[in-house]
């Protein structure tokens, strides 16, 4: 069972050491975990029994920290400017260095970032000294929790510590708004106005998907990413130029490229491994990727449905 904690020292060594802390920001609480840690990030979505992947946002103490993840254009600088600390995430292009786990953005080359508003999460960022990716800590499918009491009764089971930040005061995720381009686009409506962001932006803010130059619904975007060859699924054998994407220990013999998302046979494991290693057998510009059969339990439903979309081109 989850220990409740007002110790942020003791919560900040624990996500140093892959473990899952839920914590208060001034929207809701959420789940962390360390963002470059790619197996903490997997077992979030197992701890929130996510059926898909949907990228998370990360969180930073600063907007110093949060350049060092990604790429802020003029627009992105000013709404960070205005707005953080505060119930706003902008999603900006990846730095190439950015060492967050690919799955922390779905395999997207996009990431978003926030600063929260709450003192002790920031104190908590600085303290783990590793960006920290957070959705809502409650199971999948229900509401967001606002109370360290709320995310006991629904993760309690599943994670190992819960920091009490008292209840939240805005009580709705953040805005997301996309900065990938000179173009602000709203991706999710939360607890700061629109109105509001777009008075500092000095622009009207675009609804996704409302023209061709928005891109369509988070969810949408995250279903763009397929590697640049062709994946064949549920191979039990491997073609002549084919690169192998493998799982569990019983391994077809052959020539190419491989790799294995988990030897073990472990999907927490597969997770972990899944965008950054479709990636590096894309680079390689194989024939087409075959991907050994992922079973259909846990986080394999959630690997399944993101290698059919790859898969669909
Ligand atoms: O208030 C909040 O934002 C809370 C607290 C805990 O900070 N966190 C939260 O995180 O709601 P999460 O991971 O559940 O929200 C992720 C949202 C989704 O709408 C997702 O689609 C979008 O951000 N998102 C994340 N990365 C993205 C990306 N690279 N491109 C587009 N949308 C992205
Ligand atoms: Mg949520």
């Amino acid at each position: 069972l989850a220990e409740l904690t007002t110790d942020v020292a003791k919560a900040a060594a624990a996500l140093r050491n892959g473990k899952l802390v839920a914590f208060a920001t001034e929207t809701v609480y959420g789940l962390g975990g360390d963002a470059t840690n790619d197996e903490a990030v997997a077992r979030i979505f197992a701890a929130k029994g996510r059926p898909q992947f949907n990228p998370l946002i990360t969180h930073v103490p600063s907007l110093a920290a949060a350049r060092e993840l990604g790429v802020f254009n003029d627009v992105a600088l000013k709404l960070a400017e205005a707005f953080w600390p505060g119930p706003l995430t902008l999603v900006v292009p990846r730095r190439p260095c950015c060492p967050v786990s690919p799955l922390a953005s779905a395999g997207l080359d996009s990431l978003a970032i926030r600063v929260p508003g709450n003192a002790q999460a920031r104190e908590l960022l600085e303290r783990a000294g590793v960006p920290v990716v957070a959705p809502s800590a409650n199971p999948s499918g229900r509401l967001s929790p606002t109370t360290a009491e709320h995310v006991a009764r629904g993760l309690g089971e599943r994670i190992e510590l819960i920091l009490d930040g008292g209840s939240c005061p805005i009580g709705l995720e953040s805005t997301v708004i996309a900065c990938t381009d000179d173009r602000p686009v709203l991706l999710r409506p939360g607890g700061l106005a629109v109105e509001e962001i777009a008075a500092a932006a000095g622009a009207p803010i675009a609804e996704a998907g409302s023209d061709d130059a928005a891109p369509a619904s988070p969810g949408m975007l995250a279903s763009h990413y397929a590697p640049s060859v062709p994946v064949r699924l549920n191979a039990t054998d491997v073609r002549d130029g084919e690169a192998l994407l493998a799982f569990g220990p019983d391994v077809p013999v052959h020539a190419g490229a491989m790799r294995n998302l988990s030897p073990r046979g472990d999907v927490v494991e597969a997770a972990a491994n899944l965008f950054g290693m479709l990636h590096e057998l894309d680079v390689l510009k194989p024939k087409a990727i075959a991907v050994m059969p992922i079973p259909e339990r846990g986080l394999g439903r959630a690997i399944n449905d993101r290698l059919r979309r790859a898969a669909f081109q």
